[in-house]
């Protein structure tokens, strides 16, 4: 399909679809257990309707903001997801060059198929920013090595993962296992799949098994934040808070930023979806978002969708999924290509609500009804 034929996110995960390996498509697409989280990531934005404003004056229209300090053309960002060399040979740097030809910010994920160096080395300016995923490792001065290699290379800012000390339990992706010769073809820097800890009843747990092996499980708030203040400088952003009771201890640990995040999907089953949990936060602890930058991912996928998690308070809106696609069908011209999309569907958005930036956009533009559209 000529890239002009390409009107939606849909239409591109069509596209994708048709061109990904089964093992690509099962690692990509898959959510736990019977996707229910995932499916509602999706169908929970559209319980939230809009109040738009009119008579304004909107001829001006900017949706530029500031994450983390860091200017972005959009109020959203490239959420971390591993292993893009699975869908295409140039993987993560599809992105970063196509991130930085709009203006926006790439997550790298620990699991990149590159590394981060080769991906820092990607970037189309000197001033494009970066922000890196962390899985910490159980060994913390492995952890704190990496930590400081990313920082010295000039990454911007540490997303810390929180969500994911086991992998989900993602049938698909079990059903299409990961094999070492699959990360030698496809450039991971990966250890081995080892046989052991992630074997369960003679099953494995597919890539995503063996990506998590050897992460920190008993990472604790008391222990593992303070360390990871202690390792850098960069701002720290918590990534997979699920309910307010953590986005509250989050705000008191005193990190830069909270992600409010089911992984899409792929880790707890039945982890309600993001966009309920920022909306929660709003209702029961507007403080917060004066405190932190809350951000949110999971399930965004057009226009409407980040405009409703900003009028709820949210900084910017990370969508992973979108990116792996797009990356995998076009390279970087599929990366470019949706963020225009995203562009035109935010900027008309804004408009039709009456705000001429993100800051004109308020809670009480958005309201939740408790009925679901078919
Ligand atoms: C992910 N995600 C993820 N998160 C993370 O912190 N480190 C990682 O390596 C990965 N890897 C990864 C791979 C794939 C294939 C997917 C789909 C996701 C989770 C990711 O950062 C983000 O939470 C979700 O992708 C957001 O949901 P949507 O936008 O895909 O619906």
């Amino acid at each position: 399909l000529p890239l002009g034929r390409i009107l939606t996110l849909q239409d591109m995960e069509d596209v994708a679809r048709d061109v990904l390996s089964y093992k690509a498509n099962a690692y990509y697409s898959s959510a736990a257990d019977d996707q229910i989280t995932h499916t509602e990531n999706v169908r929970a934005f559209s319980r939230f309707f809009f109040h738009p404003r009119v008579l304004r004056t909107v001829s001006q229209c900017s949706p530029a903001t500031k994450i983390l300090g860091c200017r972005s053309s959009l109020p959203i960002f490239v959420s971390s997801a591993a292993l893009a060399k699975l869908g295409h040979p140039l993987g993560e740097t599809n992105i970063t060059r196509g991130a930085g030809r709009t203006g926006v910010i790439q997550m790298v994920s620990t699991n990149a198929s590159f590394s981060a160096s080769e991906i820092y080395a990607a970037r189309v300016s000197p001033t494009q920013p970066l922000f890196f995923q962390l899985y910490k490792k159980r060994d913390d001065s492995e952890a704190e090595k990496l930590v400081q290699e990313v920082e010295a290379l000039g990454y911007n800012a540490i997303f810390l993962t929180v969500d994911a000390i086991v992998a989900g339990r993602r049938d698909r992706d079990i059903k299409a296992p990961f094999a070492l010769e699959d990360q030698e073809r496809e450039g991971t820097k990966q250890q081995p799949y080892v046989e052991g800890p992630q074997e369960e009843e003679g099953h494995t747990l597919g890539t995503s098994g063996a990506l998590v092996a050897g992460n920190d499980v008993d990472m604790t708030w008391e222990k593992t934040i303070p360390w990871l203040r202690s390792v850098t400088k960069l701002p720290i952003v918590i990534k997979g808070i699920q309910c307010v009771a953590d986005a509250v201890l989050a705000a008191e640990t005193g990190v830069d930023g909270i992600l409010i995040s089911n992984h899409g999907g792929r880790q707890l089953e039945y982890s309600l979806p993001s966009i309920e949990v920022l909306y929660r936060l709003r209702i029961q602890r507007p403080d917060i978002f004066q405190r932190i930058e809350v951000y949110v991912e999971g399930g965004a996928r057009r226009g409407t969708d980040i405009l409703k998690a900003l009028c709820l308070g949210a900084t910017a809106v990370g969508m992973g999924r979108p990116f792996l696609y797009a990356q995998s069908a076009y390279g970087d011209a599929g990366v470019v290509k949706i963020i225009r999309i995203l562009e035109q569907e935010i900027v008309y958005g804004m408009r039709l609500l009456g705000a001429s930036s993100v800051r004109d956009l308020v809670p009480e533009m958005v309201e939740r009804v408790d009925w679901q559209p078919e």
